[in-house]
């Protein structure tokens, strides 16, 4: 692949390996951000990966629950979820498929396993909303796995959820109002992956299978699966998959500068409009 002489590789600033804890109503899921480790990546406020195959351990679901200020994009790479929301919409996500939220003014929903058995393997990463946005129209969006393109290159493959493949191909969430990529590649065994990351985004890789090296100017940083790194400075990241590949996530986006308040499901920018936010669920104005 053609490289060009000012290329400034993005290295591993730090590595998270994610907080095992639940959510819902009893779901066992890692989060990796979110935590008092790392609070937030602006302008990611939460990353939380469920994976079992014990239904004990995810059954439970999230029952009804209230968001307001900020977008989710849950991603499900095994096993069928159903949510339904008070604004009426109503959805199932397989295998490979995502939906898309933006929770805007504020919206009470429930995201609820649509199987009694097998593997549930779902990530779900909150985005945040600009100060001029937060208090918009609730919208969400499915998305089946066959609508997500896919860039095939030697050795690897990319699905292209948000943003743009350095092959050019777009993807298939065009709703974001942040300019973010999101990236799900999958390395066949010593395959090389280079691909350009804006400068001015913050952004993190996770490692959802096998092992890799990130290549930086520093030398090689090995990264297992299940860990997150948080991208350093550059415009570039250089990833190579060990002996048995590799399957990771690489997703950036450009930060929002403003302050931020948030607590439980609610991320406004002031601690006056958390209480309004509390306010309005107390009096069914949610
Ligand atoms: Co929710």
């Amino acid at each position: 692949m053609a490289r060009t002489g000012s290329e400034r590789l993005r290295p591993a600033t730090r590595v998270i390996r994610g907080l095992d804890t639940t959510d819902g109503a009893g779901v066992h899921l890692t989060r990796f951000i979110g935590t008092p480790e790392i609070d937030s990546l602006d302008p990611f406020l939460l990353l939380d990966a469920f994976h079992s195959d014990e239904p004990d351990r995810y059954m439970a679901g999230f029952p009804d629950h209230p968001h307001r200020g900020f977008q989710t994009i849950t991603y499900l790479l095994a096993g069928r979820m159903r949510h339904r929301d008070n604004a009426g919409h109503e959805g199932v996500i397989g295998t490979g498929g995502l939906q898309w939220m933006s929770a805007g003014s504020g919206i009470i929903h429930s995201e609820m396993p649509e199987q009694t058995e097998g593997l549930l393997f779902g990530l779900q990463l909150w985005v945040n909303l600009p100060a001029a946005q937060k208090m918009t129209p609730p919208r969400y969006r499915d998305i089946a796995a066959a609508e997500v393109p896919a860039e095939m290159r030697e050795g690897a493959t990319i699905r292209v959820i948000a943003g743009k493949s350095s092959g050019g191909v777009r993807g298939v969430l065009e709703d974001l109002t942040i300019p973010a990529n999101y990236l799900d590649v999958s390395l066949v065994p010593g395959a090389s992956l280079r691909e350009p990351v804006p400068e001015d985004h913050n952004g993190f890789v996770l490692l959802l299978d096998g092992t890799v090296q990130l290549l930086a100017a520093e030398g090689e940083h090995p990264l297992a699966a299940r860990a997150l790194a948080v991208l350093g400075e550059g415009d570039t990241v250089a990833i190579r998959a060990g002996d048995t590949g590799a399957r990771l996530l690489l997703v950036s986006g450009q930060p929002i500068n403003e302050p931020v308040a948030r607590q439980g499901p609610f991320v406004m920018n002031t601690r006056d409009e958390l209480a309004q936010a509390f306010r309005d669920l107390r009096e069914g104005r949610i």
